[in-house]
């Protein structure tokens, strides 16, 4: 842990700090609370804030800057968001300006974070994705970088008596914001040598001769300044929260992605009347049950399973695939036609996804011997096969004892490279 701030590693490796100030008073907002303090969408301004941070793609290690007199309190609030986001954070006090309070946030830095983003409490519903893009740009170029917005009114320069002395090239002119970025070293440097009050981490960086780049803003980062700004942000929040909570339209599949197909098959064979038949079902010999009478063995799981998969190759059945007069099917167990019939889907560009069989009867017990049917037909399909069971409460012909009906259903998807 780095509670201490200083000494042993991050909880997850972090490089980069995001220095979150909020320890203004809010005069221009008005609010009896500190501004960060203040309520927003079920939470506080600083609390909104603190999700945009611990949503960021890469765990940063957080500093916030509170009120002195309030440190307690945020950090039984933060902390716990936090924990949960398996993210280092620490609350320290911050001072009488802003710039004091990012200092005391920088002393807080522990030795392996190489990058840090100043960030305002004050700016709650600046998108994570700013943060992400102001931490690369940063790791990418070495500079501090700064994101901002092109002015869109006409500017003048006006002076004291209120006479306009020129129109300002707008093109030239950035509205900026935070989150700041600076690699560690270049900002700490830089609050060392600031020999006056700068308004933002980018002109205290300059003036100490730091390159400072902009990257493209986000209109959401605005900064709550007066009450109608905080209007705007729990307007702006709901919106977020209502589009949220929206179901999201059905969306179709992509014109050229693989399409699954599924199919369905039935297999019903009657119980022999003759006794010493041997049962055979699942792919399994069932010793000491009544076999089931058919011109192969009469497994009808495995014959469901068939139907169910050249049903959704479009292949047909398995009537009409190996005859049910052939001679050589005579007598011939479930991994006959299993094997046939995955080869001919694989023959047609079809890869089986998986496979569901129940069997509708009164024996044998399956559950038993569950575990034994699956892997093995798992092994002759080669993907997944799972076996149900169920009786018919005494109903029809499963439920007196008559025969056994199996009941498939299997997904299949296109092989890659199939057409
Ligand atoms: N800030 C700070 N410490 C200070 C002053 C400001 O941490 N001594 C923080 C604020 O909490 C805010 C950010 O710096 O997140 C930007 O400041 P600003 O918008 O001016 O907030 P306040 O100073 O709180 O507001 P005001 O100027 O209206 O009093
Ligand atoms: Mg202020």
């Amino acid at each position: 842990m780095s509670r201490d701030g200083h000494y042993g590693g991050t909880v997850n490796d972090s490089t980069v700090a995001v220095i979150v100030v909020a320890a203004g008073s809010g005069t221009r907002l008005g609010h009896p609370e500190p501004k960060a303090l203040v309520p927003l969408g079920g939470d506080t301004i600083l609390g909104v804030a603190l999700d945009a941070v611990l949503g960021m793609r890469e765990a940063p290690y957080v500093v916030v800057v509170a009120p002195a007199e309030r440190v307690d309190e945020v950090r039984e609030r933060c902390a716990p968001r936090a924990a949960a986001a398996s993210v280092d954070l620490v609350v320290v006090a911050g001072g009488l300006t802003r710039q004091e309070s990012v200092a005391r946030g920088l002393a807080e830095l522990p030795r392996e974070i190489e990058v840090v983003l100043v960030h305002d409490a004050a700016r709650p519903l600046a998108p994570s994705a700013v943060f992400d893009e102001v931490a690369a740009a940063v790791e990418a170029r070495g500079h501090g970088i700064v994101p901002g917005l092109p002015v869109v009114d006409t500017v003048k320069r006006v002076d004291g008596e209120g006479h306009v002395l020129e129109t300002v090239d707008r093109s030239e002119l950035a509205v900026v914001q935070t989150p700041q970025g600076f690699p560690r070293e270049v900002l700490e440097s830089a609050y060392v040598a600031a020999g006056a009050d700068f308004t933002d981490d980018a002109a205290l960086a300059a003036a100490a001769g730091v390159p400072v780049d902009v990257v493209p803003g986000d209109a959401r980062a605005f900064k709550v300044t007066v009450p109608s700004d905080l209007r705007r942000a729990a307007q702006e929040l709901a919106e977020r929260a209502a589009s949220a909570a929206e179901p999201s339209a059905p969306r179709a599949l992509p014109a050229h992605a693989p399409v699954p197909r599924v199919g369905t098959g039935i297999d019903v064979h009657a119980f022999d009347a003759a006794d010493g038949t041997p049962l055979w079902l699942a792919g399994l010999e069932w010793p000491g049950e009544r076999g089931l009478s058919g011109h192969s063995d009469g497994d009808a799981v495995a014959h469901a399973i068939c139907d169910a998969l050249l049903a959704a190759a479009g292949l047909g059945d398995i009537g009409g695939m190996f005859g049910t007069v052939d001679p050589r099917f005579s007598g011939a167990h479930g991994e006959v036609f299993l094997a046939e019939t995955v080869r001919r889907l694989a023959a047609a560009g079809w890869r089986v996804g998986n496979v569901s069989v129940q069997v509708v009867g009164n024996r044998p017990k399956l559950a038993p011997r569950r575990a034994e049917a699956e892997a093995l037909l798992t092994g002759l399909v080669g993907a997944p096969v799972s076996v149900a069971a169920t009786t018919t409460d005494g109903l029809g012909f499963t439920g007196r004892g008559e025969g056994v009906t199996a009941i498939a259903t299997a997904l299949i998807v296109p092989a890659s490279g199939r057409a």
